[in-house]
């Protein structure tokens, strides 16, 4: 579709162009609907997608003639992913009608009164529940027991989700007292934002997937095939309807809502009743003013008419009831101007350009800084010093640049050139091949690259020395005091004989400079976890860091080993790369940093000045699983798949990802596969999960 014709205003279209443009809407509506419904990664954002959706109803509604049988408006969603058994809705899954102005609710609040016949002095009661930015899901209770689960799919038919949803613990499996014969209980599965942050981070560390924002995450984590993946993700509901319903009714809808709680189904507490549109309308500001804070995400407030003999009277319109509608917020959107393009260099090199924005407020917060990914992004979006463009700050997601405002591009503006040399050291900055980063070469004579690993080796989650922020760092860094991780925990003695001692330096006291030597002292004995975690090295984060701590044991055994594995034929290697989620590329990310002889020197002279605690190996001389080799495989029933490995490990056992000779026990639960079958080849003893249960003793 060309943009002049988008652009159009639809009572100018002709009728050729309106049946070409619905043609064009039909398509493109349809690819972002499997973008986002079956492939969890949308290509655009919701007001944009929003704004497709309208401007088709609105050229339907001028030529009613041109509908097309496959028209947008009387779809939902889109058509079940693959590899789901299929479920048709008994009662459909519908959507709602949008309103994004207070003038639209009001025509909303008209509309009803119209249709209902109602009198001047008669108030239309509804709710006000948030629109929680999640993926619904329809859970069915034949008795009171949980039978059933779906996605909402197309509307009609959705996927069979049974087996992940019954993994959300808050999800009810039995309804207890007054219990309908059949109800199907509707609601929102979603992540929280800070679940999605630490999720996000691991998924990273792990070389998985990233997502883009919790409603990804979430829809991702339902719709795994293998429900002890769904188990293991930090999933949440809340439930606002139901479906088909046999042996109970409610007269309004605000009733209903308090079964549920009854029932214990978590219903979302800033839930409200509003008598008239002004209330309506101060619940939507409200609730909009909480929103940055929430610890979820929301997109908009749902009213709906209150008295369930109304609702049944309203009935419905193509896809959405007459008595609902969804307000919604804008994304916290602003323009502003990029004024600078600074290069930042990471802890491992990687070169991250940052935007300095014309300070600008969004959402309520100002914001004079935007992430702007990587050189990609960059070209992608032909963005350039001097532009104006739109920012968007989402939840607690720090600010991007949504576009340029292609209009106001200054006339002398040139495309951004990103740099081919560290901005610090002048080395060569370069691309590996598959790689999205570009990094500074100069490892470690670059100062940056220095700089971010001694703040990453004292941050919280790593050393965790208080007293010894960021700016210390910086200072201590330019003037020579701190330079490697060793000199801080000499920094006391070396303070005493100082002819500039700490206490006498500006911003210094007696106090303070005591204060640090206390925090850096109570730091010596860090845990192994900590410990290697602390040094930075690529692609080691702390679940990669517990997963080595829990494997060797201590600093000793796990340095040899790693001295060790540079061949890659020594036994040393093969265990290493089958830890389980330690896969070859972090390995070699491993042996690299101890090939290198400044790597190995910062070690010894650190050593020298800590005492690393060994990993908690609990009574390992009375496991019966101590040194075994443990693959898990298939499903297991009474315990996720990080907790079992977890819980091996404590008991000596080594957890691989594969099966070999070398393998001692296959755990194996139901669809368990290829593992399986070669442990049969291999002779190796296979186990149920009751039976490694009653092994373990546990
Ligand atoms: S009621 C027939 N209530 O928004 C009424 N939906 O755009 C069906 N949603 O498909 C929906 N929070 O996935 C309802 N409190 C809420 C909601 C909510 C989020 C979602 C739901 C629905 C979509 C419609």
């Amino acid at each position: 579709m060309t943009k002049s014709i988008r652009d159009t205003a639809v009572d100018r279209l002709t009728e050729k162009q309106a049946k070409e443009e619905l043609a064009a809407l039909a398509e493109e509506i349809a690819a972002h609907d499997i973008a986002y419904h079956q492939k969890d990664s949308p290509e655009i954002d919701d007001a944009a997608y929003d704004a497709l959706r309208t401007r088709n109803e609105a050229i339907e509604r001028r030529f009613p003639q041109l509908l097309r049988s496959d028209s947008p408006a009387k779809s939902v969603g889109a058509a079940p992913a693959r590899g789901f058994r299929k479920i048709t809705h008994t009662v459909p899954m519908l959507s709602l009608g949008n309103a994004f102005t207070g003038e639209d609710v009001s025509d909303f609040i008209d509309g009803i009164r119209r249709f209902l016949k109602l009198e001047p002095d008669e108030a239309v009661e509804v709710t006000a529940e948030p629109k929680i930015d999640g993926v619904s899901f329809s859970a069915r209770y034949e008795k009171g027991k949980l039978t059933v689960a779906a996605t909402r799919g197309d509307g009609s038919v959705g996927e069979d989700i049974t087996a992940n949803l019954k993994t959300i613990k808050t999800l009810p499996q039995v309804i207890k007292g007054n219990v309908p014969d059949l109800i199907e209980v509707r609601g929102e599965v979603y992540m929280t934002k800070s679940d999605f942050k630490i999720m996000n981070e691991t998924q990273e560390e792990n070389g998985a997937k990233v997502f883009a924002n919790p409603r990804n995450a979430a829809a991702g984590s339902l719709r795994q095939l293998n429900a002890a993946i769904t188990a293991e993700r930090p999933l949440q509901i809340f439930c606002y309807a139901y479906g088909a319903l046999e042996g109970a009714g409610w007269e309004t809808h605000w009733d209903f809502l308090m079964q549920l709680e009854q029932w214990k189904f978590p219903v979302n507490e800033r839930t409200t009743q509003c008598k008239s549109v002004e209330e309506m309308l101060h619940a939507y500001r409200k609730l909009g003013e909480e929103r940055a804070t929430l610890p979820y995400d929301i997109d908009g407030i749902v009213y709906k008419v209150n008295r369930k003999d109304l609702q049944t009277r309203l009935g419905f319109v193509s896809r959405a009831p007459r008595w609902a509608i969804a307000h919604k917020y804008s994304a916290e959107r602003a323009e502003t101007i990029l004024e600078k393009i600074e290069i930042q260099v990471g802890r491992t090199g990687v070169l991250t350009p940052v935007a300095h924005l014309t300070p600008v407020t969004v959402g309520g917060v100002v914001v004079s800084r935007a992430t702007l990914h990587n050189e990609d992004e960059i070209a992608r979006k032909d963005i350039r010093v001097g532009d104006a463009v739109r920012i968007q700050r989402a939840g607690d997601v720090i600010p991007q640049i949504v576009e340029v405002i292609a209009e106001k591009r200054p006339q002398n503006s040139a495309p951004y050139v990103f740099p081919s040399t560290c901005p610090v050291c002048d080395s060569l900055a370069i691309r590996e091949e598959d790689e999205a980063a570009r990094r500074c070469t100069g490892g470690l004579i670059c100062p940056a690259q220095a700089v971010q690993r001694l703040k990453h080796f004292v941050s919280r989650d790593a050393f965790d020395i208080e007293g010894l922020g960021g700016k210390h760092i910086e200072a201590f860094f330019a003037d020579g005091t701190i330079t490697s991780p060793a000199d801080i925990f000499t920094l006391a003695d070396r303070d005493k004989k100082s002819l500039t001692p700490l206490r006498a330096r500006e911003g210094w006291g007696p106090k303070s400079a005591e204060n640090l030597f206390a925090s850096i002292n109570s730091r010596r004995t860090p845990s192994l976890e900590r410990f290697i975690y602390a040094l930075g090295i690529r692609q080691v984060g702390q679940a990669t860091a517990r997963l080595l701590a829990q494997a060797y044991g201590t600093y000793e055994a796990w340095r040899d080993a790693m001295l060790a594995a540079q061949d890659q034929d020594s036994d040393s290697y093969k265990d290493l790369i089958n830890i389980e989620q330690i896969g070859s590329s972090v390995a070699t990310d491993l042996i690299a940093f101890f090939a290198e002889a400044h790597n190995r020197d910062v070690l010894d002279a650190l050593i020298q000045e800590i005492t690393v605690e060994a990993a908690d190996k609990p009574d390992i001389a009375s496991s019966p699983i101590a040194g075994k080799i443990v693959v898990f495989t298939g499903t297991l029933e009474t315990m996720s798949r990080s907790e079992a490995k977890a819980q091996a490990q404590s008991l000596g056992a080594k957890v691989a990802g594969s099966v070999s000779k070398k393998t001692d026990i296959v755990v194996a639960g139901p669809g368990a596969g290829s593992k399986l079958k070669e442990a049969q080849t291999h002779g190796v003893r296979i186990v149920t999960e009751a039976e490694y249960a009653a092994l373990i003793g546990s």
